[in-house]
């Protein structure tokens, strides 16, 4: 199975312009707990880095672009997150990279719990070790 997994934010927009709904357990595949956005981000400084123990996120790039790497420890795969209506799944114990960002991104996620540094796995050899026991 692909490790990009899209889900489908569709625009039910009208003649006024465009209105894309996320709700949790409906096309969002989690209840959302917390949402938090990154914009005025510079192109040449990538940032995560980390994989979490146990969050689920959903990220959407409302404006602009930016590529997600995604690594389960065994395969690494590319997105490119480009439309406000693609929103891409990082699950769980997957190790995540943001790069080429382009300078109106605004990247938005959705998550499924508050922030809890101690869920995050930011060193990889430590991430590998956790993936491929
Ligand atoms: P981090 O998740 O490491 O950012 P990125 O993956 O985009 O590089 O978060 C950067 C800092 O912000 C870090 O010190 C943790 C803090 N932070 C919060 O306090 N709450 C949050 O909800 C998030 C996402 C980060």
């Amino acid at each position: 199975m692909s490790l990009v997994q899209w889900i489908n934010l569709t625009d039910i927009g009208d003649e006024r312009g465009a209105l894309v709904v996320a709700e949790s357990n409906i096309n969002v595949p989690f209840s959302i707990e917390r949402i938090y956005y990154i914009f005025n981000t510079k192109q040449d400084v990538p940032r995560g880095f980390h994989a979490h123990h146990g969050l689920k996120q959903v990220a959407v790039c409302l404006s602009g672009s930016c590529r997600m790497l995604l690594d389960d420890g065994q395969c690494k795969e590319h997105a490119l997150l480009d439309s406000p209506v693609k929103g891409l799944v990082v699950d769980k114990l997957i190790w995540h990279e943001m790069y080429d960002f382009s300078e109106d991104c605004v990247l938005l996620v959705l998550a499924d719990a508050h922030y809890d540094e101690a869920d995050y796995i930011r060193d990889y050899d430590e991430f590998l070790g956790v993936v491929n026991v």
